[in-house]
């Protein structure tokens, strides 16, 4: 099995437009097996995905070229024993309150069993802005 997690930049993504996108990985990640999570703070996406490494790929590939965003940058590409994100066909981490709760809210949100520095690098990105 296989953790990839990337930040990229969005292009003109409206509210709406998330709900597509996380349509999407309703109707797909499921039959591949793709757990992750989502977090979009208006301007960036930073997506945690694993799974098995074929129909990890699979998905990788479509989202890659998926012209609302751009920039894909690599954060974190490994292979793992289990996964992380359990029953999260790839849930929507909301980053809500600004600070401090902010912070404390998520750490107790993202699951337990995610690398300690992937844990890092999602809260660094959740507390940019
Ligand atoms: C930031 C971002 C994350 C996405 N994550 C997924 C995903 O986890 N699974 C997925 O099937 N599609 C995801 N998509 C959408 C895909 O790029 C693509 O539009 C979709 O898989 C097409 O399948 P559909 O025709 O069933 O909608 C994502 C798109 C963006 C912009």
């Amino acid at each position: 099995m296989r953790q990839y997690l990337y930040i990229s930049t969005a292009v003109q993504v409206p509210a709406e437009d998330l709900a597509a996108i996380l349509g999407s990985c309703e109707r797909n990640n499921p039959a591949a097996g793709v757990t992750g999570l989502l977090l979009y703070n208006g301007r960036n996406f930073l997506q945690l995905l694993e799974g098995e490494q074929d129909e990890l790929e699979r998905i990788m590939r479509r989202v890659e070229h998926d012209s609302r965003h751009q920039g894909i940058s690599r954060l974190y590409d490994e292979g793992i024993e289990a996964r992380a994100c359990d029953a999260w066909w790839m849930k929507r981490i909301a980053l809500g309150e600004p600070g401090e709760a902010r912070h404390e809210r998520l750490d107790g949100e993202l699951p337990q069993a995610l690398d300690p520095h992937v844990r890092r690098l999602i809260l660094n990105f959740a507390m940019l802005n």
